[in-house]
């Protein structure tokens, strides 16, 4: 079996590839900059930049994966309202690439997408349910999905919430890993109270990537942690683990940040689909805290 993952660089990127590791197979590991995974050795690297046309079929090609992770994205919420044509090139048009390229070579394509496709108006969000995006980064996302439907290759859409752990050299920081870095400093934060998701352990949503290809499982799927809680509640959580001082967490509402980009207020996911046909079962967000602290002392 050979795995080509894209924006290998990013936190489910690194994951995927520390997954891989353990599997007898080929791992290609490509992104846009160079290689920031601090282990090297078990997988090859090629720099590709998802939207160049010419270089995406050139590598794939090269290697005739069996399947084709795309994790790359231009994940920054609020550039994406400024860099429109960016954001469109990054998260739909390049996954056009992909599949055409997918198809060419038979390969699995399985594409990220996200909770922001949705309005959050419902809270508890199934594969069927209508998507309606507040922010360009969920238009470019959902266009992605619509590509991806109308296309012939054989593709799988794993919509996530929030995700976080422990990547080496990550361009982005996580909020769990943030808090806990701003906290033990003693630093005082303020941290939203009026935005709820169900957090995603990166560890657990890079297994759901692994079975999706292993069980064939084809379409959407909602992949997710099991408990919705505020921004506030997360970071409070984190603190508690750590023993750190909660009162250098200052709750505040999210007009107050001024973002560019419009986020749904509430978003969690019904992950029986996920269940049924991934076997996706997922730690809770204490099991994660634990996984986290163990991994950060390695
Ligand atoms: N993070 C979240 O909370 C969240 C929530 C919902 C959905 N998602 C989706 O989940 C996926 C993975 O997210 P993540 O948090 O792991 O992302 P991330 O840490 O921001 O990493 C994304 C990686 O994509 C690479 N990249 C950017 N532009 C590229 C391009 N043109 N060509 C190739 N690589 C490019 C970057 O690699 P270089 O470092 O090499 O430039 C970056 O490291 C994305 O599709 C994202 O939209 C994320």
């Amino acid at each position: 079996m050979v795995y080509l993952i894209t924006g290998s660089n990013g936190l489910l990127g690194q994951k995927l590839l520390q997954k891989f590791k353990n599997i007898d197979c080929e791992i290609i590991a490509t992104s846009k900059g160079e290689n920031k995974n601090p282990e090297t050795g078990f997988y090859k690297y090629e720099n590709l930049d998802i939207t160049n046309k010419t270089r995406v079929f050139e590598v794939v090609n090269k290697y005739k994966p069996n399947a084709i992770i795309n994790t790359a994205a231009l994940t920054n919420v609020d550039l994406c309202e400024d860099e429109k044509e960016l954001c469109d090139h990054i998260n739909t048009i390049a996954v056009g690439y992909l599949a055409d390229v997918a198809l060419e070579v038979n390969a699995h394509l399985i594409h990220i997408s996200t909770d922001f496709i949705f309005d959050g108006q419902k809270s508890l969000y199934d594969e069927e349910d209508t998507p309606n995006p507040l922010s360009y980064y969920g238009k470019s996302k959902l266009n992605s999905e619509k590509l991806l439907f109308n296309h012939n290759c054989r593709w799988s859409v794993l919509r996530t919430i929030v995700i976080y752990g422990v990547g080496k050299n990550l361009e982005k920081n996580n909020i769990v890993i943030w808090a806990k870095n701003q906290l033990e400093q003693g630093n005082s934060i303020n941290i939203i109270d009026d935005e709820f998701r169900a957090p995603t352990f990166a560890d657990d949503l890079a297994e759901a990537c692994v079975q999706t290809f292993q069980n064939e499982a084809y379409g959407i799927i909602h992949v997710s942690g099991k408990e919705m809680m505020s921004i506030f509640e997360i970071v409070e959580r984190v603190a508690k683990f750590y023993n750190f001082d909660t009162s250098l967490i200052n709750r505040i509402k999210s007009k107050e940040l001024n973002q560019k980009a419009k986020r749904p207020p509430k978003t969690s996911f019904n992950l029986e689909k996920a269940k049924r046909k991934i076997n996706y079962s997922p730690k809770s967000f204490l099991e994660s805290l634990n996984i986290i602290d163990k991994q950060l002392l390695n």
